[in-house]
C-alpha cells in the first residue's frame, strides 16, 4: 500500500499528534493501513477498543477507545457497534464478549496471551475452593472466562481493594496475581489467600533500578502498577491502573516522570503531554506486542480470529464480571 495524497490528507491531522513519538520513515508504512482500517470500521459498523498498552499508531490512529482493563469491558458493553476488534489480550476480547455476548468480537492475532492468566486454571481454582470452603474467590481480569467462572468477582487494578472491601469478610482467595495480591494486602484489614502468578513484565523492574533514575533525576515522579514487586512499588510515588496512572500525569504535569510499566504507555501518554518529559524503562508485553495494524486488517476485512464462550462458562463468568462492574472504580 502507498502513501498517495488522499491517505496522506486524510492521516496528516494524526501525524501531527504523533511525531514525536513515531518517526516520519515509519509512518510511510502505517498511514495507508491506518486510512483503509478506519474505512473498513464505517463500512462495517465496527469499533476498536484497544488498551493503554498498543502502539501510539493504533492507540492514536485506529482506536475509538482506549483505555485499561476496567473501561475496555464497561466501553464493550455500551457499544452499538456490530464488531468489535480487540486490541490487546486474549483476556480483554473475552471480557468484552462476556460483556456483549450479541456482538462479534475479533482479537487480531489469537496468540495474544497474558503470563498471569496462563498461570491458574478452573481446576486449581476449585482446588483452593475445597481447601478453603465458604472463603470468597476474587479473580484478577488478567484470567481465562474458565476462571472467572469459578470466581465469585472479577476486579482490575482499578478497583482490587474496593471488590476486596465491597463482600465485607474478613478473608478472600486473591487470583491470580502473588504482587497485586501483596499490594492489596497493604491497604485493607482482610486477609488475602494468594496465588503464586507474575507479570513477565512487571517483575523484571527491579527497586535498585528505580534508585539509580532517582538519584540521577531527583526531581522524577515516579508512577508504578500494582503488578510491580513490592519493593518497586515501595519506591515508587503513586501506584495504580493504566489509565490511573495516565490521568495522575495529566492532571499533575510532573516536570519529569516515569511509568514503571510496559513501554508503549509512555509514548502514548507523552503524546497527550508534550510539556512532560518522560524517563522511559523499556519493558515490552510480547503478547500486546502481537497486535499489528497489518494483523487487525486482515481480520476485519476478512472477519476471522472470532472469540467465542461456551455458553456453560459465560453464564458464570459473566455474573462474575458485572458484579465487579457494578464496584465501579477507585482511579
Ligand atoms: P490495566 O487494567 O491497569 O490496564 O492493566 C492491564 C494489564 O495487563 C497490565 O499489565
Ligand atoms: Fe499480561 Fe503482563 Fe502483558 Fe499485562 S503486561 S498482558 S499482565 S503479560
Amino acid at each position: 500500500m502507498e502513501l498517495n495524497t488522499e491517505i496522506k490528507k486524510a492521516t496528516d491531522p494524526i501525524y501531527q499528534k504523533v511525531s514525536n513519538v513515531i518517526p516520519e520513515i515509519e509512518w510511510a508504512f502505517h498511514a495507508p493501513l491506518i486510512h483503509k482500517i478506519n474505512m473498513l470500521k464505517k463500512e462495517k459498523n465496527a469499533v476498536v477498543l484497544a488498551h493503554n498498552y498498543q502502539t501510539p499508531e493504533i492507540f492514536h490512529g485506529i482506536a475509538d477507545i482506549a483505555a485499561d482493563s476496567l473501561a475496555l469491558a464497561v466501553e464493550a458493553k455500551k457499544t452499538d457497534a456490530d464488531i468489535i476488534v480487540l486490541c490487546g489480550v486474549h483476556f480483554m476480547a473475552e471480557t468484552a464478549k462476556l460483556m456483549n455476548p450479541s456482538k462479534k468480537i475479533l482479537l487480531p492475532d489469537m496468540g495474544a496471551g497474558c503470563s498471569l492468566a496462563e498461570s491458574i486454571t478452573g481446576k486449581d481454582v476449585r482446588m483452593l475452593k475445597e481447601k478453603y470452603p465458604s472463603v470468597p474467590v476474587v479473580t484478577y481480569i488478567n484470567t481465562s472466562a474458565e476462571v472467572k467462572a469459578e470466581s465469585d468477582i472479577c476486579c482490575t487494578s482499578a478497583n482490587a481493594v474496593k471488590v476486596v472491601e465491597s463482600l465485607g469478610v474478613d478473608k478472600v482467595i486473591f487470583l491470580p496475581d502473588q504482587y497485586m495480591a501483596k499490594y492489596v494486602q497493604t491497604k485493607t484489614k482482610v486477609q488475602i489467600i494468594s496465588w503464586i502468578g507474575t507479570c513477565i513484565v512487571h517483575e523484571r523492574f527491579s527497586a535498585h533500578e528505580i534508585k539509580d533514575i532517582k538519584k540521577q533525576n531527583p526531581e522524577i515522579v515516579v508512577l508504578t502498577h500494582p503488578e510491580c514487586p513490592p519493593e518497586v512499588i515501595a519506591s515508587s510515588d503513586f501506584t495504580g491502573s493504566t489509565s490511573g496512572m495516565s490521568q495522575y500525569v495529566k492532571k499533575n504535569q510532573p516536570s519529569k516522570v516515569m511509568l514503571v510499566t510496559e513501554c508503549s504507555m509512555s509514548d502514548n501518554v507523552q503524546v497527550e503531554n508534550p510539556n512532560v518529559q518522560f524517563i522511559k524503562p523499556c519493558n515490552l508485553c510480547p503478547h500486546m506486542k502481537t497486535i499489528t495494524l497489518p494483523k487487525i486488517l486482515d481480520c476485519l476485512e476478512k472477519e476471522t480470529n472470532e472469540i467465542l464462550i461456551p455458553e456453560i462458562i459465560s453464564r458464570k463468568a459473566r455474573k462474575a464480571v458485572e458484579r465487579m462492574v457494578a464496584v465501579g472504580r477507585s482511579h
